[in-house]
């Protein structure tokens, strides 16, 4: 693959690939010294069109521990701003010989447009409410370094699934990897689609948690609701936020996950959010580094044709 576009596409060993990969980081991570040098002499530009916090600095801390050069674009200080294209921004960034691409836009398949027109490696940081491809894979080492597999666990992912590009991921991943999948949410914030991803659906939190062994809680992404109904957070804690009580009907050793940044009393309860056995939220944060260090790595492998830019009209 020379792009990281998405979860769907990859096989079962092409996932397998990049987390074992990412294993190796994990305690390089750990260690007082970290610089290694297999990105020496490359070249990776950040460009997000959304705000990060986790997935800008990841990216850049991973590349700058494999010696890369790390550049972040930023968008509210560029020619975005005076009305340049995303395409004519992204060929401008291609005419300086970038190795790797990373991009977050708000706007589903603007990435894989964007990947079209540059002759470098482009990984797609979060596009819309499409995919999130290196944050599933996150979310997989955590769970696969806690549970030692993915294969016949059963995953909830609870929430907002409608604006969620990190549960499209992790369907995506999860069902290659052959975990369970259910989908906890209420009818109006699950995509129409839903029911065919391979997925089972439920409405209520109580049942869909019964017996699970990962909870995965998403953000109420009020930012996109754009003018339709925007539920009363009081009300949609009361039935889908995770607390102590919902969370008794999971195994007794479920982990706790978010992909963050998280809406404390909105969507979890603080004290579950902090429980010091179960939740993982950090160590989600941990294993990006690890994870993004991997991705830039294996694509790393592919030589750039910067002269494959196109005009953006075409
Ligand atoms: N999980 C995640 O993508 O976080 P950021 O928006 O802070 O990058």
């Amino acid at each position: 693959h020379r792009h990281l576009l998405g979860i769907e596409g990859l096989s079962a060993q092409d996932i397998q690939t990049l987390l074992d990969h990412s294993d190796r980081y994990v305690d390089l991570n750990r260690a007082v010294e970290k610089k290694q040098s297999s990105l020496r002499g490359r070249t990776i530009i950040n460009l997000f069109f959304e705000n990060s916090t986790r997935t800008r600095t990841s990216f850049e801390l991973a590349g700058k521990r494999l010696g890369g050069d790390v550049i972040n674009m930023s968008v509210a200080t560029s020619s975005v701003k005076k009305g340049e294209t995303l395409i004519d921004t992204a060929i401008t960034l291609n005419a300086m010989h970038p190795d790797l691409l990373v991009v977050r836009h708000q706007d589903s398949g603007a990435v894989a447009l964007l990947a079209q027109k540059v002759g470098c490696s482009v990984i797609n940081g979060g596009d819309g409410s499409h995919e999130h491809p290196t944050q599933a894979l996150l979310d997989a080492l955590t769970i696969r370094r806690r549970k030692g597999r993915l294969e016949g666990l059963s995953v909830a992912i609870c929430g907002d699934i409608l604006h969620s590009r990190v549960a499209r991921s992790n369907i995506h991943l999860l069902n290659t990897m052959g975990a369970r999948v259910r989908l906890i949410a209420p009818p109006t914030l699950l995509p129409a689609f839903a029911e065919r991803l391979g997925v089972e659906v439920y409405h209520d939190m109580r049942k869909g948690l019964t017996d699970v062994d990962i909870v995965m809680m998403l953000r109420l992404q009020m930012e996109r609701f754009h003018g339709s109904f925007v539920p009363s957070t009081r009300e949609y804690f009361h039935f889908y936020g995770l607390d102590h009580e919902k969370l008794a009907f999971a195994k007794p050793d479920a982990l706790i996950m978010h992909p963050g940044p998280m809406n404390r009393g909105i969507e979890i309860d603080t004290e579950v959010a902090d429980d010091i056995h179960r939740s993982v939220i950090h160590e989600q944060v941990e294993m990006g580094v690890a994870v993004r260090m991997a991705c830039l790595e294996l694509l790393a492998q592919h030589k750039p044709n910067w002269r494959h830019s196109t005009p953006a009209g075409a």
